[in-house]
């Protein structure tokens, strides 16, 4: 059965700046016409991108989305005990396989009974699949989607029931830089009441080598990813990519404390760009900065949130102290 994109219990946003060619035309002029030259990430999110992405969470080397997980069903009780959301509102949802978990606490226990839940995400066909899949388990939710970036979403959230929950998990906020990770926490800060909880998944700072693994797996699924995103631009923009010519590398930053992913040159050549009528030259062993992924310490988490209008409540840490799940209040 299809999904009607407008319902009683699902309804569908797509925000208007989304997927417009001239945004991509800006994103790459900005971040591949200068040096050191990058990528924006969300450009990994197609539809291949995401099933990558998905793949990545299985791996054995990817230990982020087991420890969470399990992190999340050992205290998913007392998580919705405190909160008793009346609302969800995820940032980055994605396949919401993790927030099933909480889902189905919630409904099995039936506090507040119905819950709406709000998945933000770029990737709409993912979106759609997720609303599927969770309205045909819980009888008792209403889902609105959002296909958008974070911060015009949250802009664009309005009459919302208290308490919240709002969550970003899946170490996502490590995928910013200090200053833009500030810049969404405070979005969400601002909109919080003093009954809503924010709750945040974040990596935690270790051994060199598990967090290179880690973005960088023995299957080969982290570098298909990787390079998956100059498919992209190869159809949206009409270049020349050759991924053959590209390798993947994962690289521990220690000083930054952050992951850095690099797509490199394997040889020297030329990139055409039909949409400016220009090109750019790569030397082999160039690199294209495509994402980062911050590890935090207590301290740093400490920070960070103090820095974005937001204060601890609880902290979740496994034994090996590899993640972090932080329920945070407003300030
Ligand atoms: N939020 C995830 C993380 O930082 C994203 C991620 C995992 C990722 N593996 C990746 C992003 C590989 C780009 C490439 O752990």
């Amino acid at each position: 059965m299809d999904l009607p994109l407008s319902s009683k219990r699902f309804q569908l946003q797509e925000l208007s700046t989304q997927d417009s060619s001239e945004l991509i035309q800006k994103d790459v002029l900005e971040g591949l016409f200068k040096r050191p030259r990058s990528l924006p990430p969300k450009y990994f999110y197609d539809d291949e991108g995401s099933k990558l992405f998905d793949a990545i969470c299985k791996t054995q080397d990817y230990y982020p989305t087991r420890t969470e997980s399990a992190l999340l069903q050992k205290h998913t009780q007392e998580i919705i005990e405190i909160v008793k959301p009346s609302t969800c509102v995820e940032l980055g949802a994605g396949t919401s396989t993790k927030t099933e978990i909480l889902l189905s606490e919630h409904s099995s226990r039936s506090i507040n009974e119905d819950i709406a839940y709000i998945c933000i995400d770029v990737c709409k066909e993912v979106l759609i699949d997720a609303a599927h899949r969770l309205l045909d388990t819980y009888k008792n939710l209403q889902i609105k989607s959002i296909v958008g970036e974070y911060i015009p979403a949250i802009q664009a959230i309005e009459k919302i029931k208290s308490p919240v929950l709002y969550k970003f998990i899946g170490s996502s906020i490590g995928n910013f830089t200090e200053d833009e990770a500030i810049e969404l926490l405070w979005e969400v800060a601002n909109k919080m009441t003093s009954e809503d909880y924010f709750l945040i998944g974040m990596d935690r700072v270790k051994d060199k080598e598990v967090l290179e693994r880690a973005y960088d797996d023995s299957e080969g699924v982290t570098a298909k990813f990787n390079l998956n995103v100059l498919n992209v631009l190869n159809y949206k923009l009409g270049t020349n990519f050759d991924l053959n010519n590209f390798s993947h590398q994962s690289i521990y930053n220690d000083k930054q404390q952050q992951i850095e992913m690099y797509l490199t040159s394997q040889c020297i050549q030329e990139i055409k760009f039909p949409v400016f009528d220009k090109t750019i030259k790569l030397e082999n062993g160039e690199k294209i900065l495509t994402e980062i992924s911050r590890k935090y310490t207590k301290a740093s988490i400490k920070n960070l949130l103090e820095k974005s209008g937001l204060k601890e409540a609880m902290h979740f840490e496994p034994s090996n102290k590899y993640f972090s799940l932080v329920l945070a209040k407003r300030q």
